[in-house]
């Protein structure tokens, strides 16, 4: 009995340590978009090179993503199956909790269904009438994407401990 107590917390405690390098990959992924390669592709003053690069490093990122997003996503859940703390949702002191699942829900939506379904090639045409823009809208949406994140994660390492 007891051993099996253990043995569920021990997969307790390697479902966050999974949950929590998959947010250190993912998210630091998007601050390195954010805060590094987007600005240096729009100080490029050759809109097709700034294109093509944008589309080959994003996309080898978007793949990684999309992996660490069903290892956090799984965990998460998890987690919370573990923990039995479902009435969470209901609560907004646990506003955190909101917040994790809405950023991960935004991400999931983005990568698996509207990349392949028409985002992919609408910001491919929008880059090549004025590139400008494109990277500005581009820019701001990641800008966006990262604040709600790291407030999430703020929120989270914070709640967990009480906070
Ligand atoms: C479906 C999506 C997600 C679910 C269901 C989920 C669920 C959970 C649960 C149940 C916990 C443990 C809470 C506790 O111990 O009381 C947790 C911890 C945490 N989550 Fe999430 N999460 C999700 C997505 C995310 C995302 C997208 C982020 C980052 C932006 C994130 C960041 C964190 C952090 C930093 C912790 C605290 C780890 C610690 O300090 O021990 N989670 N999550």
């Amino acid at each position: 009995m007891v051993k099996n107590i253990m043995k569920d917390y021990n997969y307790f405690i390697i479902a966050r340590v999974l949950h929590v390098l998959g947010i250190v990959i993912w998210i630091g992924g998007v601050a390195f978009v954010t805060t590094i390669l987007i600005p240096s592709l729009r100080k490029l003053a050759d809109a097709d090179k700034r294109l093509e690069l944008f589309e080959t490093l994003e996309g080898r990122f978007a793949f990684q993503a999309k992996i660490v997003t069903l290892i956090t996503g799984l965990s998460g859940l998890y987690m919370i199956y573990y923990l039995d703390v479902w009435s969470r949702y209901l609560a907004l002191s646990f506003w955190w909790m909101h917040l994790m699942t809405f950023v991960w829900f935004v991400f999931t939506v983005v990568l698996f269904i509207f990349e392949p379904l028409f985002l992919h090639q609408w910001f491919h045409k929008q880059a090549l009438k004025n590139s400008e823009r494109a990277f500005f809208f581009l820019h701001t949406l990641h800008k966006i994407l990262l604040t709600l994140s790291l407030i999430a994660i703020f929120g989270a390492v914070a709640g967990v401990r009480g906070f």
